[in-house]
């Protein structure tokens, strides 16, 4: 019993390591980045996006709006690369 705890414990990091740069792996492939500056471009303060719901809903619209055709699971990878790296919420 031990043992799978201490095997689950260095297993875990790795694992949501790995999750987090799929999501951004997904970003850089389908070239999101040619218009979005990262660091400057996607702030919690922006009217725009005021919680996760918000931020699904663009993700949605600029991915479909430039012919990007995601799962609906990698478009929750990217949502959740961009939320966990600049936005942050908690809340949909
Ligand atoms: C051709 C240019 C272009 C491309 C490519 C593009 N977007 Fe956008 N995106 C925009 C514009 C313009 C806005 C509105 C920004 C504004 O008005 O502040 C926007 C807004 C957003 C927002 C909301 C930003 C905020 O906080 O206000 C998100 C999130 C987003 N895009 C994600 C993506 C993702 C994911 C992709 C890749 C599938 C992508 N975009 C590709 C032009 C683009």
């Amino acid at each position: 019993m031990k043992n799978i705890l201490q095997k689950m414990i260095l297993v875990l990091p790795l694992v949501s390591f790995l999750y987090a740069s799929d999501g951004k792996t997904l970003y850089m492939e389908a070239n999101c980045q040619k218009c979005h500056h990262m660091d400057e471009q996607y702030d919690p303060r922006s009217e725009k996006v005021t919680s996760l719901h918000d931020l699904k809903g663009w993700v949605l619209g600029c991915a479909n709006n430039f012919g990007i055709e995601w799962f609906p699971e990698e478009n929750k990878q990217v949502v959740e690369y961009l939320n966990e790296t600049y936005y942050h919420y908690t809340e949909e």
